[in-house]
């Protein structure tokens, strides 16, 4: 689909080579009802979230150590602050993925952004690798009182494998079952911060772009997501101990990407969770679900240069492409979008807690 601003978009970079070209691939301009991008600004700041530095294992059937989720505030401040910090993405099925890349600069003011990990269905990933919280059988652990830590998983996404990636992924992810990505860095390689446990990887810090071509399809009864997270809440517990906050005091930082609320709803919504609070697209604006057969592909920049996380349909996009110049992503960051600022200490009224428990 080809809207008046990809045409002229196209014309102007027609032949270009390197620095200076810009996108081709936006959709048709609508900042309103169903979006063709939405952009947080001012999104860092300082402050703290509470830092899960241990999980003690309790006893059954009381668990009641105490405290058995042991934190510590950790002060944070700066731009894009605290999605600064390396975050994981989380998929909700019903869902078939075709492709996830993730491109970023090697400093916040670098004039490339490079590939540094990418999948597509039916190939082997590159510094990627897809976990679920269903450790305590062929990777990662369990315990009776804090659950599962993460796990590699196999082809279907939910079963546990002992080493990442030993599988084939079809990209096909069942209803209600979560799975998430994660750099094919290991936590005993050093470097991942705060408590972990199990099977653990590391995320992509700083500055990122993480791209995915989807699809939702119908279902009665499930809410197909795609949301981004600190990564210390999956390393920790995401259904339980963990630095999360839901955008209350403390949060290290969740982003609802495109979150559908109503079983076979059209409509995907966007919220933001950090210790500043919360915010989101509101009532009546959403990125439109992508039904069974009609791939949409969505492009999440978080940039610490500009301090702005934008969400930015495409037409399509070059999954090969080994890096991207700063414009096409300022291209992308400066997309016609609906502008969300989100201020300090910003406070909405919490959404009933919707994510399904394990
Ligand atoms: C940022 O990265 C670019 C490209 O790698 C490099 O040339 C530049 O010196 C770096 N700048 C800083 C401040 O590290």
């Amino acid at each position: 689909m080809f809207a008046p601003l990809a045409v002229s978009l196209t014309s102007l970079f027609v032949g270009a080579q390197a620095s200076g070209i810009v996108p081709d691939n936006l959709v048709a301009t609508s900042l309103s009802g169903a979006l063709s991008a939405l952009k947080y600004t001012g999104v860092g700041g300082s402050g703290s979230y509470n830092q899960v530095t241990n999980m003690l294992p309790g006893e059954f059937p009381t668990c009641s150590v105490n405290p058995s989720c042991v934190t510590a505030p950790k002060a944070v401040s700066g731009n894009l602050a605290p999605f600064d910090e390396d975050m994981t993405f989380v998929m909700r099925g019903p869902m078939q993925v075709n492709n996830i890349a993730v491109y970023q600069p090697s400093n916040s003011s670098a004039a490339t952004w490079k590939k540094a990990s990418s999948w597509a269905a039916n190939q082997p990933p590159e510094n990627m690798v897809f976990m679920a919280n269903v450790g305590g059988g062929a990777s990662g652990e369990w315990s009776i009182c804090g659950g599962s830590s993460q796990a590699y998983v196999g082809g279907d996404w939910q079963t546990a494998v002992a080493t990442p990636n030993e599988q084939t992924y079809s990209g096909s992810l069942a209803a209600g079952k979560e799975v998430n990505i994660m750099t094919a860095t290991t936590c005993a390689d050093g470097g991942c911060d705060g408590f972990s446990r199990g099977t653990a990887n590391q995320g992509w810090a700083g500055s990122k772009m993480v791209i995915f071509e989807f699809t939702m399809p119908d279902d009665a009864t499930s809410l197909p997501a795609i949301w981004g997270l600190n990564a210390q809440v999956v390393r920790a517990a995401q259904y339980g101990c963990n630095c999360r906050g839901v955008g209350g005091d403390g949060g290290c930082g969740e982003i609802d990407i495109a979150e559908t609320l109503v079983a076979n709803s059209v409509q995907a919504v966007s919220e933001i969770y950090s210790f500043k609070g919360a915010t989101g697209s509101g009532d009546g604006n959403y990125f439109a679900r992508p039904a069974a057969g009609a791939a949409a592909t969505l492009a999440a920049v978080f940039d610490v240069k500009t301090d702005a996380i934008a969400l930015v349909r495409l037409s399509g996009f070059d999954f090969t492409q080994a890096q991207l110049p700063r414009s096409i992503v300022d291209g992308y960051l400066g997309a016609p979008a609906m502008q969300v600022a989100f201020g300090g200490n910003k406070r909405r009224s919490a959404r009933p807690f919707h994510r399904r428990h394990h």
